[in-house]
């Protein structure tokens, strides 16, 4: 039987912790951020004990030091550069929001007029991506022509991806903020078999969005300012999030020296995942289909809580909030406005979301778990209220969260002490062997 060596806490001082290992004692500093969890600094494990640290999921790993965004999962707070998720909900802007990651202060008025124009002058993409979108299956998911499209522009803007040069790395972040909502739209002409809209450089970020979703060149289109408020806030809320999946993915790969539109594309691979930004469309597609099979709440809430099954509610449970996710409370409240004023064919749907929300709320299982309707829960519902159609979603989110990949990749280039990211592991395979020879 093989045996396991135990490495035995010995001590924790305020700065350091002492491990003993095969009679051996090794020190290790513990740092201390501004806020949250202290880390102990095992970089030298490896050189001094020739072992790793076990840890898949990154359940207990720190993989970079970050001043973007904290996180208090067990109090449910949320802070982009400081600033709790409520008040820049209230108050803010997904542009001005996008300034204060990026550059880790709010801009001045002068500040956001400048950064307001810049953005919407790179709206435009080369005709040559056009065709490109083109090229696509008609019945392409959104999703699969962005990752191509936005890794694509690496092919066309390439006089920006020096990433030595922090005024080409500010370049591209323009460009990927400033055309990603073209790219999205894009995506979706493409899929209804629609002319593509322009974009309009006079009108804001997300009204400009709206107008190249579900304009047409033949009528004039009007943007809803309930609708435009709506999408304003969700591109706010999922801006940013720390060190998720797909925020990982962007600084995994650009650890590489990768160039940022391939780095992005990364990321947005890493977010369709259903686990993680694909969940607000599999919250509409698993209530839709609990309304087809004219089952009852109770029974897939059993079927959730079934260890033999694999069903899980979509929208519920977070790697990091043990407690209300802070941007679902915002969105919650918001989520409710707006259904209170709808009277659509969705109404079913609608009514069935806010059942299973409160069983959900009131039963044992999720309670003991920590498990909360999360922000893909109401997002979904906001976004299909607001007649975004479903395999639009996703596409919503990674352009929300496009700005906190730029950032965090703006911040690890900036930082002497990157290095290439190189996960270890434990190997289980066969040991060495001879190849069978004749
Ligand atoms: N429905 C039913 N049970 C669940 C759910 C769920 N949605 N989520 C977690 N659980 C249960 C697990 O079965 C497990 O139970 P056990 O302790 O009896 O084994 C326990 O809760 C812990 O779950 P884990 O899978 O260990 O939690 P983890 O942190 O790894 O996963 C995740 C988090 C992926 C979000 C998970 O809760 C999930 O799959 N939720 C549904 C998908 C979803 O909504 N994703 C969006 C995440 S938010 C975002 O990306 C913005």
């Amino acid at each position: 039987m093989q045996r396991s060596h135990y490495i035995g806490i010995k001590q924790i001082m305020t700065n350091s912790i002492s491990l003993s290992y095969k009679n051996q004692d090794l020190d290790f500093a513990v740092m201390q951020g501004t806020l949250g969890s202290e880390c102990i600094d095992i970089r030298k494990l490896y050189s001094q004990t020739k072992t790793l640290a076990f840890d898949p999921g990154f359940m207990s790993t720190a993989s970079c030091k970050s001043a973007i965004t904290y996180i208090d999962g067990d109090k449910g707070i949320l802070l982009y550069r400081g600033y709790p998720i409520e008040q820049l909900a209230k108050h803010s802007s997904y542009l001005e929001v996008s300034y204060l990651l990026m550059h880790g202060q709010l801009p001045d008025d002068g500040q956001l007029d400048d950064f307001q124009s810049i953005i919407s002058t790179h709206s435009l993409i080369n005709t040559g991506l056009l065709k490109f979108i083109e090229g696509f299956r008609y019945d392409a998911h959104p999703m699969a022509i962005m990752i191509g499209t936005v890794g694509a522009l690496s092919a066309f803007y390439h006089d920006s991806t020096d990433i030595s040069n922090p005024r080409h790395r500010e370049i591209s972040a323009h460009r990927l903020i400033s055309k990603m909502p073209t790219i999205a739209a894009l995506c979706y002409k493409h899929f209804l078999g629609q002319p593509f809209m322009y974009p309009s450089n006079d009108l804001p970020y997300v009204p400009n969005l709206l107008q190249m979703l579900f304009g047409v060149p033949t009528e004039k289109y009007v943007v809803d300012e309930d609708t435009v408020k709506a999408l304003d806030l969700i591109l706010i809320l999922h801006a940013d999030h720390e060190q998720n999946a797909s925020t990982s993915t962007v600084r995994l790969a650009g650890s590489s020296g990768a160039n940022p539109f391939a780095c992005i594309a990364a990321g947005i691979s890493s977010l369709w995942g259903p686990s993680h930004g694909g969940a607000n469309e599999a919250v509409i597609k698993m209530l839709s289909h609990i309304l087809q099979t004219g089952k009852s709440i109770d029974y897939y809430i059993n079927k959730a809580k079934d260890k033999k099954d694999n069903f899980r509610l979509m929208g519920f449970g977070h790697r990091v909030y043990k407690n209300f996710d802070p941007r679902a409370k915002i969105i919650r409240e918001h989520c409710y406005k707006i259904l209170d004023k709808l009277d659509t064919k969705d109404k079913p749907l609608f009514d069935l979301a806010i059942e299973l929300e409160q069983k959900v709320l009131q039963d044992d299982y999720f309670k003991q778990r920590k498990l909360y309707p999360n922000v893909d829960f109401y997002s979904g519902i906001i976004l299909k209220a607001i007649g975004i159609p479903l395999n639009m979603f996703t596409v919503i989110f990674a352009m929300g969260r496009n700005v906190g990949w730029i950032s965090h990749w703006l911040e690890m280039l900036s930082k002497d002490e990157h290095r290439i990211g190189r996960p270890r592991q434990l190997y289980i395979g066969e040991k060495a062997r001879d190849y069978p020879t004749k």
